[in-house]
């Protein structure tokens, strides 16, 4: 278990990503995924599912609801215990703004859809430039006032912004973030290691890394780069099969031998030990991937571990 930052909830160390419901993951495939999910946790410990209102509005003849739609199903149907819902607006290919009236409407349609009285965590998927940082506080600190949701989060704000927004809220005496949500890993960390990190580690608020397995490269199934493949991601994930991307999939499969452990929660155990990381965020396709991502989060790297992983992913640019 984990808590999120200083202020967060405690959680079981990895996050299932919720992007691919309705879309690489049909509804039997969603649920299938989510009771292997809940299944492999030990019963008391709190998980965590990350979706977002416009999850999946990038597929063809989806509206864009459709995975708080199925999370909604799923729970209703299950009536699981201690899963925590983190939920975006802002990022919906129709609604792609942080317009008040806006994300007042968002809120309540996240709650009807997932069918509960309170949304965990609630993200402002990105930042809107046309909306003030007194605006966007504002919005956010009624919406915990009102109990609609109980903590906020950023994702995808640059360093700049996420400074402003806290210093705004102090302003405010409004809701501070618990967590911000970058995208990070082991094929992308500079700015958030250089930029975002010490942010975090100043006010106490913890990150959940998305695209914590590269869309899959991480996984180290991607050992040359292909246009198109047996999933709809393989061209965006094997375009990281470069040789200094190979090399680190090596690291991993050698460092993951070791422990008897896969590539891709080799890779997830990495991003879980770096500095202000609560969790990772990951999802799976398939109801078998899930035993990976579960494993990643009792999977203790050693130091040396650390640091062959560290060496081989530096770039410099
Ligand atoms: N805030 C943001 O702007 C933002 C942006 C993107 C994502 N996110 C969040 O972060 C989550 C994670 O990102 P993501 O889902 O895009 O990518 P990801 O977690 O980096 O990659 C996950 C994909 O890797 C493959 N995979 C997973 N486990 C595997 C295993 N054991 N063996 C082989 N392949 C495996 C699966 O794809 P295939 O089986 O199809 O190959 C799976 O869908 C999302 O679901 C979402 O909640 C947030």
């Amino acid at each position: 278990m984990v808590r999120i930052g200083q202020r967060g909830p405690e959680i079981f160390p990895l996050v299932l990503g919720g992007n691919v419901f309705g879309w690489t993951a049909g509804r039997p495939a969603s649920f299938a995924i989510l009771d292997a999910f809940r299944a492999a946790v030990p019963a008391g410990q709190p998980i965590m599912i990350d979706t977002a209102e416009g999850y999946s509005s990038w597929v063809p003849g989806n509206d864009g609801y459709e995975s708080e739609r199925i999370i909604g199903e799923w729970i209703a149907a299950r009536g699981p215990k201690h899963v925590l819902v983190a939920t975006k607006t802002g990022g919906h290919r129709d609604h792609r703004n942080l317009d008040p009236d806006r994300v007042r409407a968002a809120i309540d349609g996240s709650l009807e859809r997932l069918g509960v009285e309170s949304i965990d965590l609630y993200w402002a998927h990105y930042d809107d430039e046309h909306v003030s940082l007194a605006e966007q506080v504002a919005v956010f600190g009624e919406l915990v006032a009102s109990g609609k949701a109980k903590r906020i989060g950023l994702s995808n704000y640059t360093p700049e912004r996420l400074r402003a927004w806290i210093e705004e809220a102090s302003r405010q005496e409004q809701e501070l973030p618990i967590a911000f949500q970058p995208h990070y890993n082991l094929v992308h960390r500079n700015d958030v290691e250089d930029h975002v990190v010490p942010i975090a580690e100043e006010h106490g608020i913890g990150l959940l890394p998305y695209y914590a397995l590269a869309s899959g490269f991480l996984a180290g199934k991607y050992r040359e780069r292909v246009e198109a493949g047996a999933s709809p991601r393989a061209a965006g994930a094997s375009k990281y099969a470069t040789p200094q991307g190979l090399a680190i999939v090596d690291e991993l499969e050698r460092i993951g031998n070791a422990h008897g452990a896969s590539v891709a929660a080799t890779a997830l155990a990495w991003l879980r030990a770096q500095p202000t990381v609560a969790a990772p965020i990951a999802s799976a396709s398939r109801a078998e991937q899930v035993a990976d991502l579960v494993a990643s989060a009792t999977l203790s790297l050693t130091v040396e571990d650390l640091a062959v992983l560290d060496k081989v992913s530096t770039w410099t640019p």
